[in-house]
């Protein structure tokens, strides 16, 4: 196995036993809601935000359980931004990592409430976790940086624009700001709280770090419009197509093809440049940016 297939699937199995742990047991009351929480949160996706903090950890020397509880809160925001990002009154899917969607599985109310308890969930971690070991001044800036990457003017503003133009053609200017803020922002809070996780990192270092965070987090969404048009519904384990049904605006819409391709490829080559201070211990850094250009759901 390649080093990141390797990696892959430890971590993979690591966040798994990392959420869950974290997660309301669902004989706990009230029974559906946290049953739907675990529902949507465990056994699926591909654990991209959580495999950056640790792989930004590793890059920094940091061992990995101090990265289980900022991994964790950032795909519980993630978690609840896709159930939500799923209703009716959005983008309206019946699947999601290839089972029905939250509020098939159960009703729109209790989707609509599990995505506000993760989010809750995600920011009592960053508080509480007992396995944090920054100090209180850098708790606070993690719990600073996810709620910024969350909020308005962050993954939720990224929704607003989205849905705020359906139907309309938006120009590369204003369709890169869309992806950095409904997806880019949250894989930037991935790795900058990693990055928090370390006492003392120099500026620098931490500014190198967002810049590839920066990029990463555009490649992600560009690649996730190019699978929306190229995948099947079987691999994605979403709809494919929604976005040319719900008219929506990407890449592949305002670039052609090729054109998309390039851009992710050329995003990939910025954020490997961004580490070029590092050396082999940013290796995982790097393959996970290809993974994600590459990537085939
Ligand atoms: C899908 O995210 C939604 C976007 C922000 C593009 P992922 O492709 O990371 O979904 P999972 O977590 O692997 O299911
Ligand atoms: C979703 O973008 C972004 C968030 C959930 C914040 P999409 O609507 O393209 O994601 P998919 O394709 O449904 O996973
Ligand atoms: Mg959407
Ligand atoms: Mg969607
Ligand atoms: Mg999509």
């Amino acid at each position: 196995m390649s080093n990141l297939k390797t990696y892959l699937s430890v971590c993979q199995n690591r966040v798994e036993r990392a959420l869950d742990a974290r997660l309301p047991n669902e004989n706990i009351l009230p029974q559906k809601l946290h049953q739907a929480m675990r529902y949507s949160v465990l056994d699926g996706g591909k654990r991209t935000r959580p495999l950056l903090t640790y792989a930004t950890g590793i890059a920094l020397g940091l061992t990995e359980d101090v990265l289980d509880a900022p991994a964790c809160a950032v795909e519980f925001i993630h978690v609840y931004s896709l159930i939500h990002d799923d209703l009716p009154a959005m983008d309206n899917d019946d699947l999601r990592r290839g089972k029905p969607t939250c509020h098939k599985a159960y009703d729109e109310a209790t989707a609509i409430l599990a995505g506000d308890a993760l989010q809750a969930l995600a920011f009592e971690i960053l508080a509480n976790d007992p396995s944090i070991q920054a100090d209180a001044a850098a708790r606070l800036k993690m719990i600073t940086t996810l709620t910024k990457a969350s909020g308005s003017q962050g993954m939720v503003g990224g929704q607003a624009i989205d849905l705020a133009s359906v139907g309309t053609k938006l120009n590369l200017p204003e369709l890169e700001n869309m992806h950095i803020h409904k997806t880019g922002a949250l894989i930037r809070a991935s790795v900058n709280l990693a990055a928090l996780s370390k006492p003392d990192l120099n500026p620098a270092i931490a500014k190198n770090l967002d810049h590839y965070a920066k990029c990463i987090g555009l490649s992600f969404q560009v690649k996730d419009d190019i699978l929306d048009v190229e995948s099947d519904t079987a691999t994605l384990g979403k709809t494919q197509g929604k976005d040319v049904d719900n008219d929506k605006p990407t890449y592949p819409a305002l670039l052609g093809m090729a054109g998309a391709k390039q851009k992710a490829q050329e995003l990939h080559e910025q954020a490997v440049e961004s580490l070029s201070s590092f050396g082999s211990e940013a290796n995982l850094l790097r393959e996970l940016s290809l993974y994600i250009i590459e990537r085939t759901h």
